[in-house]
């Protein structure tokens, strides 16, 4: 007997979707894996040029309607953030396993109500945590696992851009993103740092968000061009903040889209009381009693994270893992980024109630 194909449909295909998701989508049903049955965009050309480069079935331009349309077993959603909730909501309730671009959604009560969907309707729903995926970070989650660092005790989470506002889509507009660097790029190494250390439970967050150059007109992007009326820029471009979670375990964080800095960085660190990790250089950080001990991963395999990562959903789908992104760590990530925007609004430390 033929088997069956999970019926796959994506939502929102700009960049991220035709970069990073379709092209796998695409790969996976030449394995026979999965059918793409559609893709939707509200910017028609887009959804037709989409459909045309991945062989999509059928094009839609209302996404309530491609989810009346089809039975769908697995919606992508690719959209920018103001539609993430609303749209996996829709389509868990009509029956498909959700995988949704970072960050989960605009702030905590939509998470809520999506993993409250996920639940009710008893399907898998999943944020698109890339970097849980790659070979690097893999390798470091193992190591901690082994109980080679110790205990656990704080973690820094950099991604520092010297320019590098987005020039495409609706990044630089709070109604359609929320924020800027902290929720687009500081989401993926908070919940990398977080999940290194073992999802504790947030308490607290204290924290400042600064706009300094999105609204010039003479902003300088560099490679990043001059995208969009300096005037509508209404969100951050630099933060900063200090988390506070169970257990005595705190995390800095700092993040920029432009920053007077040398160049580009990011990174990961967690301390421990036997060792330390560092993604730059990538390796455990040690002592053993007479002096100081460095073991460098050199040897990993070069394995983009998003292909990982929808491969891994679909097992999901199939029934074969349990999703690897929780949706309440998703949820208690989204609290940490509400509470630094609240704490950098009300200049004080914010407390967090953690799921
Ligand atoms: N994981 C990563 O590394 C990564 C990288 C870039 C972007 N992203 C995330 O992906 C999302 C999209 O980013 P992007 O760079 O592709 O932006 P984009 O603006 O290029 O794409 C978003 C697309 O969604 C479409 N859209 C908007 N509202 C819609 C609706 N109601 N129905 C259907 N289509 C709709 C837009 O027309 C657009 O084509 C964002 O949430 C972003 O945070 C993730």
């Amino acid at each position: 007997m033929a088997k069956m194909k999970l019926k796959v449909g994506v939502i929102g295909v700009g960049a991220i979707a035709d970069e990073r998701h379709l092209p796998y989508w695409h790969e996976l049903e030449a394995e026979g894996r999965v059918e793409l049955i559609g893709v939707c965009d509200i910017r028609k050309d887009r959804a037709e040029e989409m459909a045309a480069k991945y062989g999509a079935r059928s094009v839609y331009f209302d996404y309530q309607k491609m989810l009346r349309d089809g039975q769908y077993d697995i919606i992508d959603v690719c959209t920018q953030n103001r539609f993430h909730a609303p749209i996996t909501v829709a389509a868990l309730k009509a029956g498909a396993h959700v995988l949704v671009e970072k960050p989960m959604a605009m702030n905590a009560a939509e998470c809520r109500a999506m993993i409250k969907a996920a639940t009710s309707a008893k399907r898998r729903l999943m944020v698109a945590q890339h970097m849980r995926f790659e070979a690097p970070n893999e390798k470091l989650k193992e190591v901690i696992q082994s109980g080679r660092l110790g205990q656990v005790y704080s973690a820094n989470a950099t991604y520092l851009r010297r320019r590098g506002i987005p020039g495409w889509g609706k990044f630089h507009l709070r109604r359609e993103s929320l924020g800027g660097p902290l929720i687009d790029i500081g989401v993926h190494v908070m919940d990398l740092a977080v999940w290194l250390m073992g999802c504790p439970k947030p308490i607290a967050a204290s924290g400042k968000v600064y706009r300094k150059f999105g609204d010039r007109d003479d902003l300088c992007n560099g490679d990043w061009g001059e995208p969009y009326p300096p005037s509508e820029f209404d969100v951050e471009d630099y933060a900063s903040a200090y988390v506070r979670f169970e257990k005595d375990i705190t995390m800095t964080v700092e993040v920029s889209w432009a920053a007077n800095i040398a160049e580009e960085r990011s990174g990961i660190t967690i301390l421990g009381d036997k060792a330390g990790i560092s993604t730059d250089p990538l390796g455990l950080y040690g002592y053993d009693g007479r002096s100081l001990t460095s073991t460098r991963f050199d040897w990993l395999p070069n394995q983009e994270g998003h292909r990982m990562e929808i491969r891994h959903f679909t097992e999901c789908v199939e029934g074969k893992l349990p999703v690897r992104v929780q949706p309440a760590e998703s949820l208690r990530i989204q609290q940490i980024i509400d509470a630094i925007y609240e704490s950098s609004r009300r200049n004080r430390e914010v407390p967090i109630k953690a799921v």
